[in-house]
């Protein structure tokens, strides 16, 4: 009996080193030592034994027990390593593997036409030139011949911080202040930035806008020059099939004034709905530049004269992108401002 039990033993050390997971080790066990383990029965024997066996059986059974709880132990670590070696390929975290690429970004869309515009003129050797966007009474208005009281001055009211200083209506003052600086014409610049406005928002208005100005001053300058100018600007910009013109229209600080349009690029000057069957877009005002305006700014106008404009930065980029609603521009919404 004892030899099966050994035989019993030696089969189950063969299962034990062939389970494929701890259950399978565990079964093996029970069958071993379980209640009703084999081992465990022949232990139970020992008692029933005449008494000059039973310390040899004692010894025997110990020697198969120790063998076999050796045999389950070791492959019990051996399947733990597996499975530890296991998580390490499966689950490990790699540190060093790179994240999901951030989105790039680019800039505004207000941001890219502006710096069109800049790098078109700047290529005509203009400069640009910047000013406070929170401004004196006297450079917003006064110096540009639109003194207290002037009707035309209700077009441009602003939002004052005393009755001396201002948010900038328009970034008209800057010609002022680069006359004074510069001192000395030839002046080429332009002048990029913000103005403020008390006008609600609607689709062609916001309180807050871009304009850019731009400046000449130089000896015997004509309409013409101005309007080559401009032509050359919007052709760089929009395509050689776009037209312009000059209609007259009245600024304080210009003598003559004109408004500037150019041709609509949705119909190409044939008329459509987004340019009210006018087949004509307005971008802004220009005209020269009136002599006391020279003045104001410290120079001669009998040696000088020039000529000046101030467009919407908006408005030039809704005519590039066909957008129409202004205040896209300002919403953040990214299924906007990615498409440009
Ligand atoms: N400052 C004017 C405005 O805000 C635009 C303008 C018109 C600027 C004529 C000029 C100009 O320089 O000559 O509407």
């Amino acid at each position: 009996m004892i030899d099966d039990a050994g035989k019993f033993v030696e089969d189950s050390k063969a299962r034990i080193v062939a389970a494929r997971d701890e259950k399978e080790v565990e079964q093996v066990r029970l069958e071993l030592f379980g209640n009703n383990g084999a081992i465990t029965g022949l232990i139970k024997q020992i008692p029933t034994l005449p008494k000059e066996e039973r310390s040899e059986r004692g010894r025997l059974l110990n020697g198969i027990k120790q063998q076999a709880e050796a045999a389950i132990a070791a492959r019990l670590a051996e399947l733990r390593g597996e499975r530890l070696a296991d998580i390490v390929e499966t689950e490990a975290i790699d540190i060093t593997f790179p994240g999901p690429p951030l989105g790039r970004g680019h800039l505004h869309v207000l941001t890219q036409v502006r710096r069109q515009i800049e790098t078109v003129l700047e290529s005509l050797g203009y400069q640009v030139e910047l000013g406070p966007e929170v401004e004196t009474e006297w450079y917003n208005f006064e110096a540009l011949n639109l003194g207290a009281g002037h009707p035309a001055r209700e077009g441009w009211d602003s939002f004052y911080f005393t009755p001396e200083l201002l948010l900038r209506a328009h970034t008209s003052p800057v010609q002022i202040r680069a006359m004074q600086r510069i001192k000395e014409p030839p002046i080429y610049i332009i002048t990029p930035g913000r103005a403020y406005r008390r006008d609600p928002p609607d689709a062609t208005h916001l309180p807050y806008f871009s304009q850019v100005e731009g400046l000449a001053i130089d000896k015997a300058l004509t309409v013409g020059d101005m309007k080559g100018t401009l032509l050359y600007m919007i052709q760089s910009l929009y395509g050689v099939e776009r037209k312009v013109r000059v209609r007259p229209s009245y600024f304080p600080f210009t003598e003559p004034s004109f408004e500037f349009d150019v041709t609509c690029g949705i119909c190409n000057g044939m008329g459509c709905k987004s340019c009210r069957h006018k087949g004509w877009l307005e971008v802004g005002g220009c005209g020269m530049v009136h002599p006391q305006v020279l003045r104001n700014g410290g120079i001669d106008p009998a040696e000088w004269n020039g000529y000046a404009w101030g467009f919407g930065i908006e408005r030039m980029a809704m005519l590039k992108h066909d957008v129409d609603d202004i205040r896209l521009f300002y919403e953040s919404d990214l299924r906007f401002l990615e498409q440009f």
